[in-house]
């Protein structure tokens, strides 16, 4: 008979980066939903503070906490104000990340690091503030959870955010390896194209190229990852350390030659794909079409689309 306490995330007290919008809001509902108390780390107050509240309401206890990943200083109060308020941390989801479009022959030195200041340095600075509570903490361990990307491992965006990922999988590996002995487990999510609003200016038929491309059949939606963000915060993975759980519908299976039609309609449809996008939308204040498109989001995304595929956003 399985143990489903081993999901149980009741009395846990985590942080979330990034935890406003997006992927991070998708992963601090889910902690939240397993029983998690969240604090929502990020640099959008008012966003951010929504978040918190949406979580209370639930019944959990959350609290905003402004912090900008990159800045040590900042890292190192966030994590000592977190502790203040819950006492102690026992989850962390390193996922503020940011993406600079641009090819790499003319990418700005400027570009490349503020990309890799976020995405890498954020990353790790985080990683270490929140190991050096767990080190405070009786007993001593922890769990962290650092969002990479499937662009570690494919190429799709430019040489910054790709290596940037790609040093986020393998930091996540050394971390473990050297903190496993604290019982501090280090692992991270790899999901392929989802629908937050990094994607908001993404039209309709890049949308359909992906579902083509997704042996799934649907674009990632935060919710795919609560079941991957639950088990790696939880003892159900208290043997897993330095794993990278890829989470992408099949995208990066690369099966272009085996035949996508399907055969049964995918589980998630077209209109059911928007709905956090349209949420995390309302609540940054930004208007969007019937299928939560807005390429004033993100016009460099709408534009560098348009150049590529011909079409409107
Ligand atoms: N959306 C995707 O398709 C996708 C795919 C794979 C991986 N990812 C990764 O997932 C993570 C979240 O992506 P998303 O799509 O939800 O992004 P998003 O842009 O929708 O939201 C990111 C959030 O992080 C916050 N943030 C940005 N810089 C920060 C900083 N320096 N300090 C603190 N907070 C900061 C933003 O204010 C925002 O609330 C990123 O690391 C991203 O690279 C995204």
């Amino acid at each position: 008979m399985a143990d489903l306490s081993l999901f149980d995330l009741t009395g846990k007290k985590a942080l979330v980066t990034g935890g406003a919008v997006g992927i991070g809001r998708g992963c601090a509902w889910a902690l939240a939903q397993a029983g998690a108390d969240v604090a929502i780390v990020d640099l959008d107050e008012t966003t951010g503070t929504k978040t918190a509240e949406e979580i209370k309401d639930r019944g959990r206890d959350a609290l905003f906490v402004a912090c900008d990943v990159s800045d040590k200083p900042q890292v190192q109060a966030m994590v000592a104000r977190v502790v203040q308020r819950f006492g102690r941390l026992d989850i962390a989801v390193n996922n503020a990340g940011i993406g600079i479009l641009g090819g790499d022959e003319q990418f700005a030195l400027e570009d490349w690091n503020k990309v890799m200041g976020v995405n890498l340095t954020g990353t790790w600075l985080c990683a270490q503030a929140e190991a050096q509570q767990f080190l405070r903490q009786q007993p001593i361990e922890g769990k962290i959870i650092n969002i990479a990307s499937m662009s570690a491992t494919i190429s799709n965006c430019n040489a910054a955010y790709n290596a940037s990922k790609a040093a986020v999988v393998q930091m996540t590996r050394m971390l473990a390896a050297q903190w496993g002995r604290c019982n501090i487990n280090v692992n991270c999510i790899s999901p392929s194209y989802l629908l937050t609003p990094m994607h908001a200016s993404t039209p309709v038929v890049v949308r359909q190229r992906i579902r083509e491309l997704t042996p799934m059949g649907h674009v990632q939606r935060p919710e795919d990852l609560f079941g991957a963000a639950i088990f790696l915060a939880s003892a159900a993975s208290n043997f897993v350390t330095g794993h990278d759980l890829m989470v992408d519908g099949g995208h990066t299976l690369n099966a272009w030659l085996v035949p996508l039609s399907r055969d049964v309609p995918p589980r998630v449809g077209p209109e059911e794909e928007t709905v956090q996008l349209k949420h995390d939308l309302d609540a940054l204040g930004f208007d969007y079409d019937a299928d939560g498109i807005n390429p004033d989001v993100h016009p460099e995304v709408a534009n560098a689309f348009k150049a590529a595929f011909g079409s409107d956003p």
